[in-house]
């Protein structure tokens, strides 16, 4: 495995003309790891939620969709010339999370003629795509049609609202040759066990799928190469399910997997003849698959036998599997096409960037509220700390935006779950596009009026640290288990413990970059270490040489499910606290404050919730911006 790394040159900085969106921040450069070609190819995306005009504010991730639709068709170009495949794959949750989705009445008024543009081979749902009924009418009525039998929905039903019958989302699975080696492939499309979607759609868990006939006979239909894939975690039991299922029947087929959900860059196998990978979130990446070796099926494969079962391993055999983490900068995708500023547009994908850069426009997403004076993270500081996002919220929005006329001198606690926040927020403009990526959730506040105090204060400590004991109250109450964790923020769901930290990790010098992957200057005379840009520095099953940018590692610190405000106390000093308070508390978050409630001792249903203040919390946030935060 020729794994070369190579430095792209500082000046390509300082060049002129580029794609991307007006007012993006201009890419950056870093040390680079180069895309392994095998005999099939794939490209890669999940979890974009609206940011295909890509990251106006992040250098490292400033591409857009146009530019993604010109590197595709670049790379399209070299596996035709040198005989092989490439195939493209979209995961789902394409929707919600960005001005250029959510800004528009009705949602999305622009994003289906821009997504559609790319010519995805495999594309399935998320959940993001079932929440609310009209999104999942979205789904089915353009976004099914825009792809025809690319669309696979293994184990989604759509209910027609005309008929009221309810019908495959999408063809269950999909047998097609490839174009340059005829490599017969059957794909499937799944969404993991979700139980959270609008009434008009039907997610079957995938235990029960795979017991279905057309999955049976899709197993049998022999192809050169499985490729599944789902709006999963790789390391969910839903693949396992499915890869096992699958195994039984194929002793000898790779089967690999494209996942999703999880917003994290992951990748594993199965067994030696399989392959997953999972390619981050928000379109900051763009995933890179290879196998190399003897696709076509022959009887030898048979004496391939002994080899299953063995531990996981990129190399035996006689498959290989690659995989690269792609950043969505455009210098890297000069890079790995061997091109330029000047020749890297395709006429299709500057369409595609004009589109984008129309529709911003048309929403006027870069309408500015006010300029944030630094930049807040969500983990990238610990909380609480005076650059927390959510140290910022408890201290000083929360405090000002839960106001309720009636009972202002009521004293209050406020809770919000962490997850009700998405993004961090950079120091500068903070506009209209901002408000959907910081808070894409239409939440509101609720409350209870007279809570004592006593057990109104146990209320957080249950949410944070009594998971065990609020799933099985929650099973008590008759209720499906609720897994607390689903108030935080998804990424947490599936980091691995070793890059969870307390306290900042030393931080990275050229020297603990992987080994043979060192950052080179190219010539041995005066070498100097190029300054590294924060960025991921991706440990998964396969190893520490994802990543295609060489970057320094970024903080990740816990947070909790949720936080809390003390509102209208009376002051630090006396430290006496009130009788009774009002328990607010954003809406999402209902189900398991009830439950902790309960178990605090407090004997309140659902009746006694009441509305605490008009607006959604992003009105209310983007007010307390105008007011509070100065243009620049
Ligand atoms: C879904 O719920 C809505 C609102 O509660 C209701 O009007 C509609 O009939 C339901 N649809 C189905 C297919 O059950
Ligand atoms: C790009 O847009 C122009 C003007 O709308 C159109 O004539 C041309 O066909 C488009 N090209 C591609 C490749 O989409």
């Amino acid at each position: 495995m020729a794994v070369k790394a190579s430095v792209l040159v500082a000046s390509a900085i300082a060049t002129l003309a580029r794609a991307a969106q007006p007012g993006a921040a201009s890419p950056i450069a870093a040390p680079m790891r180069d895309l392994v070609w095998g005999k099939l190819n794939f490209l890669h995306t999940t979890d974009t939620h609206g940011w295909h005009g890509g990251h106006l504010q992040e250098a490292q991730y400033s591409a857009d969709w146009g530019d993604y639709i010109s590197f595709a068709e670049h790379l399209q170009k070299e596996a035709d010339e040198q005989g092989v495949d490439l195939l493209l794959v979209d995961t789902g949750d394409r929707v919600e999370g960005n001005g250029l989705y959510d800004a528009s009445n009705p949602k999305g008024k622009y994003y289906f003629d821009i997504y559609r543009e790319q010519d995805v081979d495999i594309i399935c749902t998320g959940n993001h795509e079932l929440y609310h009924a009209s999104t999942a009418d979205g789904e089915h009525l353009r976004t099914v049609p825009n792809f025809q039998e690319k669309y696979i929905a293994s184990n989604l039903d759509y209910i027609d609202p005309k008929t009221g019958l309810q019908i495959p989302m999408a063809q269950r699975y999909r047998k097609f040759q490839t174009k340059n080696q005829k490599l017969t492939i059957v794909a499937m499309g799944f969404l993991f066990d979700f139980t959270g979607n609008a009434n008009n759609t039907v997610v079957q868990p995938v235990r029960e799928t795979i017991k279905e006939q057309w999955f049976q006979d899709a197993i049998r239909e022999n192809p050169d190469v499985f490729v599944v894939i789902g709006h999963v975690g790789v390391k969910m039991p839903e693949f396992k399910e499915i890869f096992t299922a699958i195994r039984k029947q194929n002793w000898f087929t790779p089967i690999l997997f494209f996942g999703g959900h999880v917003h994290v860059r992951d990748a594993t196998a199965y067994d030696s003849k399989s392959f997953a990978i999972a390619s981050g979130r928000y379109f900051e990446t763009i995933g890179w698959m290879s196998v190399d070796g003897d696709l076509k099926r022959t009887t030898k494969d048979v004496v391939a036998a002994a080899a299953i079962d063995v531990p996981p391993s990129a190399e035996v055999a006689g498959l290989s599997f690659h995989r690269r983490y792609i950043d969505n900068n455009l210098l890297g995708l000069y890079y790995h096409t061997g091109l330029d500023e000047s020749t890297f547009s395709t006429d299709h994908g500057r369409n595609v960037s004009q589109m984008i850069a129309q529709a911003r426009k048309d929403l006027d997403l870069d309408y500015t509220f006010g300029c944030a004076p630094k930049d807040l993270w969500m983990t990238r500081a610990p909380y609480p700390s005076e650059d927390s996002i959510y140290t910022w919220l408890e201290k000083e929005v929360l405090p000002e935006i839960a106001i309720n006329n009636d009972r202002k001198d009521v004293p209050r606690l406020v809770i919000m779950n962490t997850g009700a926040i998405r993004f961090d927020i950079f120091k500068g403009k903070f506009t209209r596009d901002t408000t959907y990526i910081i808070s894409p959730f239409l939440s509101v506040l609720h409350y209870i009026p007279d809570v004592p105090y006593e057990v109104a204060s146990k209320v957080i400590g249950l949410l944070n640290n009594a998971g065990r004991i609020m799933e099985e109250a929650s099973v008590m109450e008759e209720q499906a288990p609720m897994d607390p964790r689903f108030m935080g923020i998804p990424e947490q769901f599936a980091i691995t413990e070793d890059i969870i930290h307390e306290k900042p990790m030393p931080s990275f010098t050229g020297d603990s970059a992987v080994e043979g992957q060192k950052p080179l200057s190219g010539d041995g005379g005066s070498r100097k270490e190029p300054v590294l840009v924060e960025g991921y520095t991706t440990r998964d099953d396969i190893g520490d040489d994802g990543d295609d940018a060489v970057h320094s590692a970024i903080n990740f610190y816990v947070v909790p499910n949720c936080i809390q405000a003390e509102v209208g106390f009376s002051p630090k000093e006396d430290d006496e606290k009130p009788e009774k308070v009002d328990l607010v508390f954003f809406d999402f978050i209902q189900p398991w404050v009830m439950v902790a409630l309960k178990i605090s001792g407090g004997d309140y249903t659902n009746d006694d919730v009441k509305s605490y203040v008009d607006g959604t919390f992003t009105e209310l946030m983007a007010g307390w911006i105008k007011e509070n935060w100065p243009l620049c």
